[in-house]
């Protein structure tokens, strides 16, 4: 049997490869249509002819499921920009333009993301009822499409094979709905997370999809409302101020 590698372990799931084959083994209690959420995801978006890695199964594993994988060959472009931080122009032109092929997708069976966001904002028991009200009615005054949105698409989140091509992974977050709302969760994971990036890449991908920055700023206490529901304690201040924006428009 190949070796087990571990790539990251969070209170919920481990991620390791195994051979060419990649494994995200989630705990017993995580709950199993999780799981098979991200796989059905994952499976409407490489039935599409999205470029990712093949999906190999979800099978039982320690008492929970685990999701198997292809291992795709090659770098991150997290990786690449660690290692090369003098190439982070290029690096940052190449996540708009794999964001911008992944928006001209239309992919079956996905949620949409306006009704994505409603159901996340309709739960949030942090903010009050005016605010949550506030932020509903932005979202319905956005206008409906139907755009791939891969919902998390970060830098880690792409792999980069050695003749140049790529294959996006993570797709549990994935909807259908506006480029807008996409550019505005990366922008928000750069703010919390490489803040020396965030506006390089809101400039850049609003210059290239030819979309006012206006427009990209406009969902931002949405996504950072969005955000909130996944309770980490780091990120609340940011989020918070953000989504008190939405109070005052
Ligand atoms: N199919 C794959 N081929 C090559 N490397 C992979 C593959 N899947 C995952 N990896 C590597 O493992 C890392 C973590 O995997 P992944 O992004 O799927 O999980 P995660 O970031 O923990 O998930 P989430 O962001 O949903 O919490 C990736 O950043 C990448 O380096
Ligand atoms: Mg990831």
């Amino acid at each position: 049997m190949a070796d087990r590698q571990i790539l990251e372990e969070k209170s919920y799931k481990t991620v390791y490869r195994e051979g060419n084959q990649i494994v995200k083994e989630f705990t017993a209690s995580h709950p199993k249509s999780d799981v098979f959420n991200e796989a059905y995801i994952h499976a409407c978006v490489e039935d599409a002819g999205v470029p990712v890695s093949k999906l190999l199964g979800v099978n039982p594993a320690g008492g929970g499921w685990a999701i198997a994988l292809e291992y795709v060959e090659g770098k991150t472009l997290q990786e690449l920009m660690d290692e090369h931080p003098e190439n982070v122009d290029e690096y940052l032109e190449k996540l708009v333009d794999i964001q911008l092929e992944t928006g001209s997708y239309r992919v079956r069976n996905l949620r949409n993301t306006r009704v994505k966001m409603e159901e996340a904002i309709k739960s949030l028991t942090e903010i009050d009822a005016s605010t949550r009200y506030e932020l509903l009615q932005r979202i319905h005054g956005m206008p409906q499409h139907s755009k791939l949105c891969h919902g998390d698409l970060v830098p880690s989140n792409i792999v980069i094979r050695e003749d140049g091509s790529y294959r996006i992974l993570d797709w549990a977050h994935a909807s259908a709905g506006n480029a807008g709302a996409d550019a505005a969760i990366t922008y928000m994971r750069f703010s919390l997370e490489a803040p020396q990036l965030a506006e390089k890449y809101l400039r850049l991908f609003c210059k290239k999809a030819d979309m006012a920055i206006q427009y990209v700023q406009k969902w931002l206490p949405v996504v950072a409302a969005a955000q909130l529901t996944k309770h980490r304690e780091a990120e609340r201040e940011l989020l918070e101020k953000w989504i008190s924006v939405a109070e005052y428009q």
